[in-house]
């Protein structure tokens, strides 16, 4: 590792470290962000999602005691109670975030399912989190006693209750909200978008792992996981996919078909493909769509979808090699100064009147409009790694890990090419720093990528290959 590369993890690893929230004397979580600067609002507390990345920096760095506390405390915050009050948590979400409070002399948690959270947005990904955490814990530490016990038995149910459930559409699909998950403001991603149904896979593969074989309650639960699985797979790899071929082949579809033969299912307006795609796209590069629904193609890259779609094996090895492609290709617009763009192109003009509202955060090229998240670092890093890109990984790396250190790890940089620092961005980010650090880690021990893989190829009769 190089000079600079130490100093950047180090500072990196001083940053988790101080960002550690205790509770009965026990480390059980990571705060957002620790400004000095700015208002904390929520900040100040362990969000399921952002933790995720710091526990994969922990495991990666050997430290798992603070990983199973908060796993153990998730289990204990989770909502367990069957629900008809539509002002309590659904029995089985799992908090977007928690504190600590404290009281004279004691403690207590105090949970966010959304409640509080701004614009109140659900938290659909906590559940997926807390499985891809419990899973890369096992992984790590070969400690499966703990996924073993009833509670946690019981909470991974809970978790495939919440998102099996049958509702009105039938789709494989997950139906949800707008702001649901990381991008947790109003940005047109609700319906079907890809970064859940990504996540969805990947967590049904780590729940078929999870669940114990010889616990009878389990039985109809994995049986239902791997039809879910086979359907999900199938439906995604097949309409999300684009490529120059699919455009074309949307770009010329008949509407208005009824009935089993119909080739355009979804009733999907080719006048509705965007000018900037047709250009845009490469020969032999592709992506998943960011939403596909009832006449509707929302044709924007989302990394987070994408990324987790192929370090799962929810895409098809071709699919990550013209993912790669495209990352490559569009390196300007995808990875930029600082790396990854989180969607491309930015929402612009009515459409961003329209879709989030005019909200001033989220203005084109800003925050989750198109800015840029160094705290993707640690998936773009999987992928690449295991599309063999170790190159483009490296020099990603060297130059994040400067601009990282200088301007203390930004929350996201905001520009077509995410050369500013953000302009609402926090300053001691922790998941920006827990980003840099697995990735740079990934990059020197490739062999502990086995640690955090995230799930398996699985074909159409959902049967993993
Ligand atoms: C922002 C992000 C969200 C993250 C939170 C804490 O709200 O959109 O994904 O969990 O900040 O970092």
């Amino acid at each position: 590792m190089s000079d600079y590369a130490e100093t950047a993890s180090a500072k990196a690893r001083a940053l988790l470290e101080e960002s550690v929230v205790s509770y009965m004397g026990r480390p059980v979580g990571t705060v957002a962000a620790m400004d000095p600067g700015l208002e904390a609002l929520n900040y100040d507390q362990v969000f399921t999602r952002d933790f995720a990345i710091s526990a994969f920096a922990f495991l990666l760095e050997g430290r798992d005691d603070i990983v199973r506390n908060f796993l153990e405390v998730a289990v204990e915050l989770q909502s367990n109670e069957r629900q008809f009050d539509c002002f309590k948590p659904g029995q089985g979400l799992i908090p977007a975030s928690f504190k600590v409070e404290t009281h004279g002399a004691g403690q207590r948690l105090a949970a966010d399912f959304g409640e509080h959270a701004i614009a109140r947005v659900a938290p659909v990904d906590s559940g997926f989190w807390w499985l891809l955490t419990l899973q890369a814990y096992g992984q790590a530490t070969g400690d499966h006693t703990l996924v073993r016990t009833p509670p946690f038995q019981e909470a991974i149910r809970l978790v495939l209750d919440l998102s099996l459930v049958t509702r009105f559409d039938m789709f494989p699909t997950m139906l949800v909200p707008d702001g649901s998950f990381m991008i947790d403001r109003r940005m047109g991603v609700y319906g079907y978008p890809m970064d859940i149904q990504a996540q969805f896979y990947a967590a049904l593969c780590a729940a078929r792992h999870l669940l114990a074989t010889d616990e009878p309650d389990n039985a109809p639960y994995l049986a239902a996981v791997e039809e879910r699985l086979g359907h999900l797979a199938y439906h995604l790899r097949t309409y999300y996919w684009m490529d120059l071929g699919r455009l074309n082949q949307v770009y010329r579809y008949g509407v208005e078909e009824y009935g089993p033969t119909a080739a355009n299912q979804f009733n999907i307006q080719p006048e509705a493909i965007p000018d900037w795609l047709m250009d845009w796209l490469p020969e032999g590069g592709g992506y998943f769509v960011g939403n596909v629904g009832p006449g509707r193609m929302d044709y924007r890259f989302f990394a987070q979808g994408n990324l987790l779609a192929s370090a799962a094996g929810l895409s098809t090895p071709e699919q990550t090699v013209a993912l790669m492609g495209l990352y490559d290709t569009r390196r300007a617009d995808l990875l930029g100064d600082m790396p990854l763009k989180l969607c491309f192109p930015a929402l612009a003009g009515d459409e961003w009147r329209t879709l989030t509202g005019c909200d001033p955060k989220n203005r084109p090229w800003s925050y989750h409009n198109g800015g840029n998240w160094p705290m993707l670092l640690w998936l773009f890093a999987l992928v690449a790694l295991e599309a063999g890109d170790q190159e483009l990984l490296e020099t990603t790396l060297h130059d994040a890990g400067r601009r990282l250190v200088r301007e203390d790890w930004p929350e996201y940089f905001d520009g077509r090419a995410g050369r500013l620092v953000g302009r609402q961005a926090r300053r001691r980010q922790t998941w920006t720093a827990a980003g840099y650090l697995v990735a740079r880690h990934l990059l020197d021990r490739p062999e502990h990528a086995a640690w955090l893989r995230l799930g398996e190829h699985v074909d159409a009769a959902g049967c993993s290959t």
